[in-house]
């Protein structure tokens, strides 16, 4: 059982595509897969019901207040192999809980200055957190550049009390045109785009080996 939180105070740094494909990806691999989505914005709840009858089944639901994901989420531990949860892009009690409930914190971010500098306000999030628990909070470079020396750069300025993920995500149009359609680029046809691919089970494999 694991639970894994994709976290960044700053929005529109791809939190929801890739919790969209973290939790599309475990349950391809045969795990029983719980997503939730604890944005008001309510993102991935309507990707994923997109997904209508197509298989494997993703159990997704809603929680946007603190106590009760908190609640919720210590509930269905039980029930779930794996359980996915998605914060939306501002400090509120819902990204706090979240930053408790899990094993794993996940925290996209763009090789751009302002998004590096949000990386300061999750380190001041973990600092509260870790005085309650262990928490092993990752930095992923997310949409990352096809070139240029920008993406080394932001990995250089991760701070101490993250990881930087050996693997990155890049800025593809297959992430956008899956993601609405509640899929993971790995269930698009093979020819569609087999880099995104390959990043995105570099990352199921880096998160969760
Ligand atoms: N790797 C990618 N390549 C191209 N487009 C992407 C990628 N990841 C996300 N996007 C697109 O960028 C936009 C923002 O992504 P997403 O909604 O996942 O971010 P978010 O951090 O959840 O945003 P919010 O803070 O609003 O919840 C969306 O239109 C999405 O389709
Ligand atoms: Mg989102």
């Amino acid at each position: 059982m694991s639970i894994v939180a994709v976290l960044n105070t700053k929005g529109g740094v791809g939190k929801t595509t890739t919790a969209l494909n973290l939790a599309v990806g475990r349950a391809l691999q045969g795990r029983n897969v719980l997503a939730v989505d604890a944005d008001r914005q309510g993102s991935l709840l309507a990707a994923l019901s997109n997904r209508g009858e197509r298989e494997p089944c993703i159990a997704v639901a809603q929680y946007v207040e603190g106590q009760a994901l908190r609640q919720q989420v210590l509930r269905a531990a039980a029930l779930y192999d794996d359980i996915v949860i998605d914060a939306g892009g501002r400090d509120n009690t819902a990204l706090r809980a979240a930053l408790l409930l899990a094993d794993k914190v996940i925290i996209p971010f763009l090789p751009r200055s302002f998004d590096i500098w949000s990386l300061d306000d999750m380190s001041a999030l973990l600092v509260e957190a870790r005085a309650i628990k262990h928490v092993d909070a990752y930095a992923l470079l997310t949409m990352s550049d096809a070139r240029g020396t920008d993406n080394e750069a932001a990995g250089q300025a991760v701070p101490d009390d993250m990881q930087l993920l050996p693997t990155t995500v890049g800025r593809r149009k297959a992430f956008a045109d899956a993601g609405g359609a509640g899929l993971s680029v790995l269930e698009l046809p093979a020819h569609r785009d087999s880099k995104a691919m390959a990043e995105t089970q570099a990352l199921l494999a880096a998160i969760f080996n």
